[in-house]
C-alpha cells in the first residue's frame, strides 16, 4: 500500500475516535449487539471464505464466526462493566479512584490462521472501549478480512444512517511486512495488537518499544500435554487427535509435543496410530475431511524438512506423507530427546512424543521450551492436576486439565508467556489493555494535606 494512503487512514482513524470516545460505552456495546447479529447471519459466507483463504473444513471456520458471535455478546455485557476501584485514601476528605479512557488508536495485526476470531478479539473489546481500529489482516485472507469489514460496516449503517460519520471506526489496511513496520513505528497507533509467528513478533516489537509503544503479542506456541500413569487413555487419545490435527496443525495451540509416562506410553501409541491413519485427509470443501491442506508450499515443505531432520536422528515417524500438493497426513514422531527440532514450532502437523519417568521430570520437560502459549495434562489424579497448576507447574498462559491445549473459550485471557509475547486477548481483564488508567484523587475538604504526612510551609 502506498505511503500516503496508509497516513490518510491513520490520521481518519484519530480524527474518528475523538468522536466515538465521547458515546457512552453502553452504547457502544449496542453497535457491537448489532454487529453480533450481523455475523449471524453473515455465517456462512464468512465461514465460506475462512474455507477458501485458510482452508478449514466447514467445522472449523464455522466455529470461528461462532468465537467471533462470542466476542461481541461478551462484548456487549463489558460495555456496562468497565470499572475502576475506589481506594481508600490516607489523607481526611480524600479519595482515590481508577478511570478508565479510551486509548484512541487501536492498530491490529492478524495471521492467515485464524483471519476472523483473533481480529474479533480485538475488534470487539477495542470498539467497547471507546477506540478506532486499523486493522491488517494476513494477506493470505483477504477474502475474510472483506468479508467481516463487509458484516461491520453493515452494523454501522442500520445504526447510524443516515449519518456516516462512523462509518470508517474500522479501516483495513492492505498489506504485509512493510505495512505492519510503519504500524509499528507509528506513535499514532496507541496499541498495536500483533498476532502471528514469534519472529515476526520479534521483528515489530523493538520498533513499537523505541517509541514507548503499547503492544500485545500473541506469538508461537509449542504446546505440550503430559499424559500420566492416571490419565482416562481414550479421553487423553480424543484431546490429542484434535489438538494435534485440528486445522491441520496450523493453531498457535495446537499439541505439538505429547509427554507420555513409560507405564502407558505402548497403550497409549497403539490406539494413537490407528487413530491418525484413519484419518480422512483432503479437500476441505469436502464433508467427510477432517485434515484439510496446509496454507502453502512453503508450510509442506518445512514440514517434510522438519520430518526428515527428524529422521536422521534416528526417531521414528509414522505418516507424514504428502498426499499431493499441500496436503499431507498428520505425523506422529517418537523422539528420544527433547531437541533443537522438538524445541521449534514448525507450523504443520507433527507431533513428537516423548517419555518420562516422573512427573517433576514430564514437567521440567514440558517447560524446558522457548514457547509458553498452551499445556495440558490428562489425570485423574488430583494431586498432580494441581500440582500442574501451581506454582511448580506449567509456565504457559493456558493450563488446561483433561482438555487438548486449543480451542479455548473466549470468556478467559487468551496470550502466553515467554516467547509467546506475554498479551492477552479476549476475555478475563484483557480489556484493560485498551484503555487508559488514571488514578484520580480528590480532595472533598477545606485543606491540603500532603501525602505522606510531609509538611510543606505549613
Ligand atoms: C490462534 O491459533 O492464533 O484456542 C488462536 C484456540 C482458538 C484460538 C486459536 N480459540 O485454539
Amino acid at each position: 500500500m502506498n505511503k500516503n494512503d496508509y497516513d490518510s487512514i491513520i490520521e481518519r482513524a484519530k480524527e474518528i475516535q475523538k468522536e466515538w470516545r465521547t458515546v457512552p460505552a453502553p452504547k457502544r456495546g449496542e453497535v457491537i449487539r448489532v454487529f453480533g447479529n450481523h455475523l449471524r447471519q453473515d455465517i456462512e459466507k464468512i465461514g465460506t471464505a475462512i474455507m477458501k483463504d485458510a482452508k478449514k473444513i466447514h467445522a472449523e471456520a464455522i466455529g470461528e464466526v461462532q468465537e467471533a458471535i462470542d466476542m461481541c455478546d461478551f462484548a456487549v455485557g463489558l460495555s456496562r462493566q468497565l470499572y475502576g476501584l475506589t481506594i481508600q485514601s490516607e489523607r481526611p476528605e480524600h479519595k482515590l479512584q481508577e478511570v478508565y479512557n479510551p486509548l484512541g488508536v487501536v492498530g491490529v495485526i492478524t495471521a492467515f490462521n485464524f483471519p476472523c476470531a483473533v481480529w474479533a478479539w480485538n475488534h470487539c473489546i477495542a470498539m467497547v472501549c471507546g477506540n478506532s481500529v486499523v486493522w491488517k489482516g494476513s494477506p493470505k485472507a483477504k477474502n475474510v478480512t472483506d468479508s467481516c469489514k463487509e458484516a461491520w460496516d453493515s452494523a454501522i449503517s442500520e445504526c447510524f444512517f443516515p449519518d456516516t460519520k462512523f462509518k470508517d471506526l474500522l479501516q483495513v489496511v492492505d498489506g504485509d511486512k512493510t505495512e505492519a513496520e510503519w504500524m509499528a513505528d507509528d506513535s499514532r497507533i496507541n496499541l498495536l495488537s500483533a498476532t502471528g509467528s514469534t519472529a515476526m513478533g520479534k521483528a515489530l516489537a523493538p520498533r513499537v518499544s523505541a517509541r514507548m509503544g503499547k503492544a500485545l503479542y500473541e506469538l508461537g506456541g509449542n504446546n505440550g500435554m503430559i499424559v500420566s500413569k492416571h490419565a482416562n487413555i481414550d479421553l487423553a487419545v480424543r484431546g490429542i487427535v484434535f489438538g494435534a490435527v485440528g486445522t491441520a496443525g496450523q493453531r498457535c495451540t495446537t499439541l505439538r509435543r505429547l509427554i507420555v509416562h513409560e507405564s502407558v506410553y505402548d497403550e497409549l501409541m497403539s490406539k494413537l496410530k490407528p487413530a491418525y491413519a484413519s484419518l480422512p485427509v483432503g479437500d476441505n470443501f469436502k464433508e467427510e475431511t477432517l485434515v484439510g491442506p496446509l496454507i502453502n508450499q512453503e508450510s509442506a515443505d518445512k514440514m517434510q524438512s522438519a520430518l526428515q531432520q527428524a529422521k536422521d536422528k534416528g526417531y521414528t515417524v509414522h505418516g507424514g506423507e504428502v498426499v499431493e500438493g499441500c496436503t499431507v497426513r498428520p505425523a506422529i514422531v517418537e523422539a528420544t530427546e527433547q531437541c533443537d527440532l522438538v524445541k521449534t514450532e514448525t507450523f504443520a502437523p507433527i507431533l513428537y512424543v516423548l517419555k518420562y519417568t516422573d512427573l517433576n521430570e514430564a514437567i521440567s520437560i514440558h517447560n524446558a521450551v522457548p514457547q509458553g502459549l498452551s499445556s495440558c495434562i490428562f489425570t485423574d489424579s488430583v494431586q498432580e492436576a494441581e500440582t500442574f497448576t501451581s506454582a511448580v507447574g506449567s509456565d504457559c498462559g493456558i493450563v488446561n486439565i483433561n482438555i487438548g491445549p486449543s480451542g479455548a473459550e473466549i470468556g478467559g485471557a487468551f496470550g502466553g508467556e515467554k516467547d509467546t509475547g506475554g498479551g492477552r486477548e479476549s476475555g478475563s481483564d484483557a480489556w484493560k489493555q485498551y484503555m487508559r488508567r488514571s488514578t484520580v484523587t480528590i480532595n472533598y475538604g477545606k485543606s491540603l494535606p500532603l501525602a505522606q504526612g510531609i509538611k510543606f510551609g505549613d
